[in-house]
């Protein structure tokens, strides 16, 4: 699977509810393989160019699905660095939860609540972002941002291109 940079519009689109199916759990096993490809830690639908509410991470404690993902709780803060495989090179101070609590549908179809902190609760923060159409660039610090400049117009440029001749 290809996947698709900022600048591309399909990662700016708000993502579609998502019927299970055995089709969606063979595009979540797809999923994972991009981004075991990429040595990502998280992946959400709209990175390989499809509009769904769909997203996977692997943080070390395993690969975890969820479709249709709805942040009930959140918890404390915590500021990280994060990076994001459609801003390649390009690494952000990020302010989110501590502690979250999710509820989605897993890639077998069956319903789940689960609780993460750290790194995961991070993770999964980040990839629902993705689904409503936001970015690590639009919680960034005018000043990151600032400094960013130089590399995030030439991600942009790509990303736009990318998505103009697939
Ligand atoms: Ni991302």
């Amino acid at each position: 699977m290809k996947i698709y940079k900022y600048g591309a519009k399909v990662l700016r689109q708000k993502a579609e509810p998502v019927k299970w199916s055995p089709e969606i759990r063979n595009f979540i096993m797809e999923m994972f393989k991009t981004m075991k490809a990429e040595s990502g830690v998280g992946l959400a639908a709209p990175q390989v160019g499809k509009s769904s509410r769909i997203i996977i991470i692997d943080v070390g404690e395993g690969p975890m699905a969820f479709i249709n993902p709805e942040i009930i709780k959140k918890e404390g803060d915590s500021v990280a660095e994060e990076g994001c495989l459609s801003f390649p090179g390009i690494y952000f101070e990020i302010e989110r939860a501590e502690k979250i609590e999710v509820k989605a549908v897993n890639d077998k179809g069956g319903e789940i609540t689960i609780s993460a902190a750290g790194l995961a609760a991070r993770a999964i923060q980040h990839e629902v972002d993705h689904l409503n159409g936001v970015l690590i660039v639009d919680r960034a610090s005018f000043l990151n941002r600032k400094l960013a400049a130089g590399k995030l117009r030439k991600i942009k440029k790509e990303g736009q291109k990318d998505e103009m001749f697939s």
